[in-house]
């Protein structure tokens, strides 16, 4: 506790800010967050600073950015190292924000007072995709400008204004300088702006909530912040610190060959986290794949703290001991199920002429959408009319379907996809 005749330091009036002096014990505990948001807000600090750095001698144009960036590895002191951390950072930036959002969902922390802070989350969650997709632009190789043009191809399909919006991001009908232009200024300025604005109010409700959520049911107890939460804070910083740079340090980030605007390289792929929505694009119209399947999962995920649930039992998780086993059998059916489907659709049903005379838009578009709705959906009628589950871990179990199935499909791309895009082995 900060004690009262002496005043407290600047360090610890800057932490008052973000934390309350006195705090609920069972806050504080590691695996009530497994202090996730946490380091992803480290990350961020540390992807700034370095970034920062790396503007010092990266140069966003076609002619110069690749060997800008061979000038950094091979001539600046830790210039390599710098480009590793940066790149390790961004990365594992997208699996902590993720892992926290499934935190944050799984433990019941996104009802009432917190339900503008999830809206917040996802905002982040779309700013870490985001940034991590403009920044994958930047060292113009093959790598990188291939991926773009496969992701700013697939916005082509947005009906209306699908051929407006990938002419806006590329600047043109290809990637080219104004593309990189455009994606460095999103990357250093606009982006990490928009960063900080809803980190803030992120923290802010946080706090304005009375800190992290807790079980109603438990006997409060409250302890200082000083020394029980700040001391596991910098101890946790200190680790994600160091195993940053030791990974930086044996493993270097990637970088092919210059980018070239004629030879692609056999398979082109998207970056490793949308590579689920590749791998639907491979088995179903463009636009489900792109619009309206994305359109629909995000506005489930953006009106999940508002539907009206019966029992939600906050701070509890999974809700009940049934919402537990629902999740965990959930991820073995999406998990399973998905496979199925997938090698269904590469082996042996080819939509597009399973029912030749129909609309391409029905046959390989509505028709696998309801060959995985009407099963899914099937699955949890039975949970909730015949087993009785409530209505909060039947969402759960819609919501687990989702991300397991999308999880499945990023694996399959990432990992078994080869040449032409066929499935490997
Ligand atoms: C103030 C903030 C930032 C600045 C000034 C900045 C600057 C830069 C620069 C100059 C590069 C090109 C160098 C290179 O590719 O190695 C780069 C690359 C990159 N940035 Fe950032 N960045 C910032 C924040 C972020 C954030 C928040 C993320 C992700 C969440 C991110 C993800 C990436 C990625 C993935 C690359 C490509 C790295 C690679 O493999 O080479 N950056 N950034
Ligand atoms: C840049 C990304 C993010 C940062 C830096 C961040 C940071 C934080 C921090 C430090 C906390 C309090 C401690 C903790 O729960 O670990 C928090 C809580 C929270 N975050 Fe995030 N967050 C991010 C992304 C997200 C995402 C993607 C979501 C979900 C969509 C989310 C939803 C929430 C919610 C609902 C809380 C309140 C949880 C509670 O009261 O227990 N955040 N966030």
């Amino acid at each position: 506790m900060i004690n009262k005749e002496r005043k407290p330091t600047a360090i610890e009036r800057f932490l008052l800010h973000i934390h309350p002096n006195k705090i609920d014990a069972e806050a504080i505990k590691f695996t009530k967050t497994f202090g996730l948001g946490g380091i992803s807000a480290l990350l961020f600090v540390l992807l700034a600073i370095s970034g920062i750095l790396l503007r010092f001698t990266y140069v966003p144009t076609p002619e110069s950015a690749y060997d800008s960036i061979i000038f950094l590895q091979e001539k600046i002191l830790f210039g390599r190292l710098l480009r590793n951390i940066h790149h390790f950072s961004a990365t594992i930036m997208v699996v902590t924000s993720f892992l926290h959002l499934i935190r944050t969902y799984y433990s019941q922390s996104l009802y009432f007072e917190r339900s503008k802070n999830w809206i917040y989350g996802l905002l982040l969650m779309f700013l870490v995709l985001f940034s991590n997709f403009t920044g994958y632009l930047l060292p113009w190789d093959q790598l990188a400008y291939w991926a773009v043009t496969i992701m700013t191809n697939m916005l082509e399909y947005i009906p209306i204004m699908g051929d407006l919006l990938a002419n806006m991001f590329r600047g043109g009908d290809m990637v080219n300088g104004v593309t990189l232009l455009n994606f460095y200024n999103l990357h250093t300025g606009v982006l990490p702006l928009f960063f900080v604005f809803f980190m803030s109010m992120h923290f802010w409700l946080v706090r304005k909530a009375k800190g992290v959520i807790v079980s109603e049911s438990t006997e409060k107890e409250m302890v200082s912040v000083f020394p029980n939460l700040v001391v596991k804070e910098i101890m946790l910083a200190l680790i994600v610190l160091a195993a940053i740079f030791l990974l930086s340090i044996f493993i270097d980030a990637p970088l092919l060959d210059k980018a070239s605007i004629t030879i692609s390289p056999n398979p082109s792929k998207a970056p490793w986290y949308f590579m689920g929505v590749q791998e639907l694009l491979l088995h179903i119209h463009p636009v489900f794949a792109v619009f309206v399947i994305p359109v629909a999962m995000l506005s489930l995920f953006f009106y999940l703290p508002y539907f009206k649930y019966s029992k939600v039992n906050i701070g509890v998780w999974f809700n009940s001991k049934i919402g537990k086993s629902l999740t965990i059998i959930s991820v073995l059916f999406s998990f399973i199920f998905t496979l199925i489907v997938i090698l269904i659709s590469e082996y042996i049903i080819d939509f597009s002429s399973w029912v030749p005379k129909l609309p391409l838009l029905i046959s390989t578009g509505l028709f696998p959408v309801l060959i995985f709705l009407i099963p899914t959906a099937g699955f949890l009628y039975y949970w909730y009319k015949v087993k009785n589950t409530g209505f909060v871990e039947t969402v759960m179990s819609l919501v687990t379907i989702i991300i397991t199935s999308y999880i499945v499909m990023m694996a399959v791309g990432v990992w078994f996809r080869g040449e032409g895009m066929n499935l490997i082995f």
